[in-house]
């Protein structure tokens, strides 16, 4: 079956400014009616050279908000600015391109669009491209583009960087728990952590208000980095509203995960998170999901469960939590 991408149905130019059924939300998640108005509380920005109360801030932005913005966290500007250009350059490739990369049956790799409908029988405006970025043993380089030739450098580069900020954020965190700094990383799969790069492409959209990139979810991983354009969009669940995230220039946005709340038995928040799109701009972002190895059994720390405190959530293997989730089964 041939799959419509949501930049060839964004670039008719018949759509003028209505939107194709399938792409208009319910009322109930609508943006144009469900976004909070009023004063917005901002996701806390954290400042990772600064040592003095890091763990604190850290700690109380995980168990708030679920979500915070990092600077200062030493990947350079320039290997952000190229991570994002060869991206870019690849979705402005023409779609014939772009498909030789189509995600196979039996894969989630490659490139894509989301293909069964939501239960509501809605569809996402984005399309996007998942691969692995790291450990060396789950990287299929066959995968990533070829096309600008600069990707995979690019790539790796972000990469090599980003281990060190996650390696940091997760002792951080451990500590932040009253536990040994290795204790998380440890309890996620240590060195086999599995590092998933997708880019979002969420094209420009004539109904903006009426439609939503990607839906209501928190995600599954242990700890998701994300990188975003400089176009607004991602939103955050909290006291019952929609709060939109302000874009800090230079800031990699942190996602808690269900990995991390189901080990901190339920102290940090994996937060719920949707994406809106914009009617004159293209939206991108490259979230890197960090998710333990398939067989990787995760539960709440047995350090920080007692009598009191019992646990809140099953023990499982990683690959049973990923089944339940993306077959919309109770955990
Ligand atoms: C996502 O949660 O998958 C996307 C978030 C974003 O684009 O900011
Ligand atoms: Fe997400």
């Amino acid at each position: 079956m041939e799959v419509e991408r949501v930049q060839a149905i964004a670039s008719l130019s018949i759509l003028k400014d209505t939107l194709p059924p399938e792409f208009i939300r319910s009322e109930y998640e609508q943006p144009g009616i469900t976004t909070f108005t009023g004063p917005v509380p901002d996701i806390p920005v954290i400042d990772l050279s600064k040592r003095e109360a890091l763990m604190q801030e850290i700690r109380n932005a995980s168990e708030e908000w679920g979500i915070f913005q990092v600077v200062n966290h030493g990947i350079p500007e320039k290997v952000i600015k190229e991570l994002q250009s060869v991206g870019k350059e690849f979705f402005e490739l023409p779609l014939k391109e772009k498909e030789k990369y189509a995600v196979k049956p039996g894969s989630f790799e490659g490139y894509g669009t989301k293909l069964q409908k939501e239960p509501e029988g809605k569809k996402a405006w984005v399309d996007y491209l998942f691969h692995n970025v790291w450990p060396p043993s789950r990287v299929n380089h066959d995968i990533w583009p070829q096309n600008p030739p600069s990707y995979r450098e690019a790539n790796e580069e972000y990469a090599k960087h980003l281990i060190r900020v996650v390696d940091d954020l997760l002792e951080i965190l451990s500590e932040g728990l009253g536990l040994e700094k290795q204790v998380l990383k440890e309890s996620v799969g240590g060195d086999g952590l599995e590092y998933l790069l997708k880019i979002n492409y969420y094209p420009k959209c004539p109904r903006p208000d009426l439609a939503l990139g990607v839906v209501a979810h928190t995600d599954m991983s242990a700890i998701t980095i994300l990188v975003p354009n400089e176009v607004p969009g991602l939103q955050v669940f909290k006291d019952d509203h929609w709060f939109d995230a302000k874009y800090v220039p230079n800031a990699l946005v942190v996602h808690i995960g269900d990995q991390i709340e189901i080990l901190s038995n339920g102290k940090y928040k994996s937060v719920l998170h949707r994406t809106t799109v914009n009617k004159d701009k293209v939206r991108m972002s490259w979230p890197v999901f960090c998710s333990p190895p398939e067989e990787t059994v995760v539960g709440p720390l047995k350090q920080l469960v007692n009598d009191d405190n019992p646990p809140k959530f099953k023990t499982k293997k990683y690959k049973d939590y990923q089944y339940c989730k993306l077959n919309k089964l109770p955990q």
